[in-house]
Parts: C-alpha cells; structure tokens; sequence
C-alpha cells in the first residue's frame, strides 16, 4: 500500500530559516486583531536602524528573527489577552505595571533558545521590554543586555504608533517627536539619533507601512545567504513551533508532540524510509499550527460549541496550509499536515482532495488516536479497547485507512511510550 507523496521528492528537505520564521511571524499575527501587521513591522524597524549601527549582515539577520517573534509568549499564552493589550499599547502605557511585562519575554527567551540556530535572537528578545534608564539599561544585575535588545525595545514602541486613520507622511513629525521625548530613559540616544536620520526619507515610512516588507526584508537582508534548514534542523524547529501551537490551549499542553510521536510509529510500521518517517514526524508537529488562527476561549470552550463556533474551528487546517505551504520547501508537508481533518469517503474538510496521501493519512490516523487518549483536565484519555473501537468504526464509516489503523492493536503500549519518551 505504499503510495508516493503524490509525485514530490521526500527524500529531501531543504527550507530556508528566513522562510519559516516569516511563516510563523505571519501565524502570530493572525492572531489577534490589534496586532495587525506588529510582529513585520518590529522585524523591518530593527533591520534599518541596526544596519546603520554598523551591525554585520549575520547580526542584522539574528535581531530580524528577534523582531518577527518577538512577542510570541504574550500572543500566544492563553488568558494573557490583558498583557497582549498591554505590549501592544502605546509606549507610556506600559510604565505603571513594569514587573509582569518582562515575563513573556523572559518566557520566549526560554522557548526560542531550544532551537539553536535561534538562540542570539532569543537572548536579544529576553530584554526587549528593559528601558535604558540613562545607561542603567546596559545592565540586568550583573548580565549585560545587548545592543540589540535596546533596538528591539525602540522598534516595538515606534511600531505601535502609527494609525490608520490618516497617512503615515502626516504622522511622521509627530512619531520622531514621541520617540524623542524618551531619549535616554526609555530609549538608547544613540539609537535615537540613528532612528531621526533615518526616518527623515519618506522611503523609511513608505517601506514601514508597505505591504511587501517580507520582500523588503528578504531581499535586502537575507538573499542567498538565509541559513539553509536540512531535515534535523527543520525537525528540532518543528518541535518548538509544536510548543508554540500548544501553549495556546491549556487543555492540550502536549497533543502536536504526541501526534508526530504517534505518525513517526506509525509510518516506521508501514515500512516507509527512515526520510519519510521524520517528515511525518515534521507534519505530525505543526498539523494544529493553524488553531493559532481560532480564537482560544473556543479552544478552551467547556462544553458544547454552538455551530458557527464549530465553523470557526474547522477553519484550522485550512490556515495550517495558508501558514504552511508558501514557505519554498514545505508544500508537501504543508500538505500532509493541512489534510488531517480529510476523509477517505471525501466527507472531511477543508480541502475534500481527490486523494489523499498515505502520510496525511497517517497524521489524520495519529491525531484521532491522540486526541482520545490523552488525558485533558476535563476528562480522562480512553481506555484501549474503547479507543480502538471508535477507530474500527471510523474505519467502518469511510473516515480512516484500515490498513494504517489496523496496525495500532499491536504498537499501541509502543505509541504511548514514545509519546512520553518525546515529552520527556
Ligand atoms: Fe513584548
Ligand atoms: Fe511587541
Ligand atoms: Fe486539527
Ligand atoms: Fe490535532
């Protein structure tokens, strides 16, 4: 029963850093309607003033990550809508509660690090929120704060004050007065002064407002030299945008690691090549990367969804693909992961595809498996005998593969295992 990725090379992967932290940055502002465009605009903002600090190219690149995600804690966690207004508000809106604003920070900083080809833009990320207080900003206790961290805490402030009521050539002068006035206490003055000669081109206002500022970045930052993403590495990302996806809803902490856990399995027993089961593993990790897109109180919702609320959700998969598959590279992941929610008798959704790969049918497979076994705080995962029952006759209506299902009886003790074993 082995089937081609329908007629894509998967023997391979190679996926540029640069395209997947766009794919995630685009994924966190979807999140929220007052973040609009938050995150690019960070990333575009430190670009220009660290450039013409002298920053090298490999420098200018590590501060683009640090501003593309830079808020990932505070939009993603759930119940923090208060904080999320509170980062994104103007920047003297934040002064009278300085304690908890640094935690996402100290909290992304943590996340972001476990991948290491992230690590310098987790650690300028740490301190985005520390003021430069007249230089006592170099500073946190004893740890020096980068440079970097003080062009990230200038560009996330400027980034919020432009509205939208009029154009931005008109709130230009009003903009670089703002920043002004908070020369030396909040802002670096040298950062400051880089900042007023650069913003005097319109260009500077154009690009910042400019729906191409990925191309802009892209282009002018990183070109041909984007750090190239082999399978591991895009494996080890996979598994921290699996956090990132799960720290949304309380009720399923760990449900993407269980799901690549239990398709990995799954596709090792299937006899596919050791390439394709990692990919699997990879689709398995980001296949809920769209719910980033489903408000959380309907993830988190006790009880029954009303049926426009279960619209809403079943729109998930369809933005798992939208967040997916425009990164060069990804398409066939993207596709394996977007096709979970498909069924053989084409009664799924979003996509209802003619046919549907043996490795999205594996993933769709590993995600009803997880999602009835696990444990959530409001009832306990199913028994085996249960579970599987419910899997037969998902197989019986026309949903799942009963050749990829027909295999759990046996490796079921093995799943569990490796799901806690990935965990762990
Ligand atoms: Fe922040
Ligand atoms: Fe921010
Ligand atoms: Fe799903
Ligand atoms: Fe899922």
């Amino acid at each position: 029963m082995k089937e081609a990725g329908v007629g894509i090379e998967t023997q391979s992967v190679d996926v540029a850093l640069f395209d997947m932290v766009m794919s995630l940055s685009r994924a966190l502002d979807l999140l929220h309607p007052a973040i609009g465009e938050h995150h690019l605009r960070v990333a575009y903002l430190c670009a220009s003033i660290a450039e013409h600090a002298g920053f090298r190219s490999n420098e200018i690149q590590e501060i683009i990550i640090a501003g593309a995600l830079h808020d990932i804690v505070a939009v993603c966690k759930p119940h923090s809508h208060s904080l999320l207004d509170r980062v994104l508000s103007r920047y003297d809106d934040d002064m009278a509660d300085g304690e908890c604003i640094h935690e996402h920070a100290e909290e992304g900083y943590h996340v972001l690090r476990e991948f290491p080809p992230f690590a310098q833009a987790a650690a300028i990320i740490r301190f985005h929120h520390v003021d430069w207080n007249f230089g006592k900003g170099e500073f946190q206790g004893r740890l020096p704060i980068p440079l970097a961290s003080h062009i990230l805490r200038l560009a996330d402030r400027l980034a919020v004050l432009p509205t939208d009521d009029c154009l931005i050539l008109c709130q230009k002068d009003h903009i670089r007065q703002s920043i002004q006035a908070g020369t030396g206490s909040l802002f670096c003055p040298e950062l400051v002064k880089i900042f007023e000669d650069i913003s005097d081109k319109e260009s500077f206002w154009l690009d910042l407002v400019s729906k191409h500022k990925e191309k802009i970045l892209s282009h002018r930052f990183f070109g041909e030299t984007s750090i190239r993403l082999r399978m591991d590495n895009l494996y080890g990302l996979a598994k921290v945008y699996a956090r990132i996806i799960d720290y949304r809803s309380a009720y399923t902490a760990s449900h993407s690691s269980r799901v690549a856990s239990a398709s990995e399995l799954l596709a090792d027993r299937l006899d596919l090549p050791a390439s394709t089961v990692r990919l699997v593993g990879i689709a398995g990790y980001l296949h809920d990367i769209g719910k980033l897109a489903v408000p959380v109180a309907l993830l988190d919702k006790p009880g029954k969804l009303t049926a426009e609320e279960m619209l809403l959700i079943r729109q998930h998969p369809y933005y798992t693909h939208q967040i997916l598959s425009p990164v060069p590279g990804l398409e066939t992941i993207g596709m394996w992961a977007a096709f979970h929610h498909e069924r053989l008798d084409g009664a799924g959704y979003p996509f209802r595809p003619r046919q549907i790969p043996l490795e999205a049918r594996i993933v769709a497979v590993a995600d009803v498996f997880t999602a009835i076994t696990e444990d959530r705080p409001y009832r306990k995962g199913m028994s085996k005998k249960d579970s599987l029952g419910i899997l037969n006759k998902m197989v019986r209506d026309g949903a799942l593969d009963g050749d990829i299902v027909s295999l759990l009886p046996a490796i079921y003790e093995d799943i569990h295992h490796a799901q806690e074993l990935a965990l762990a």
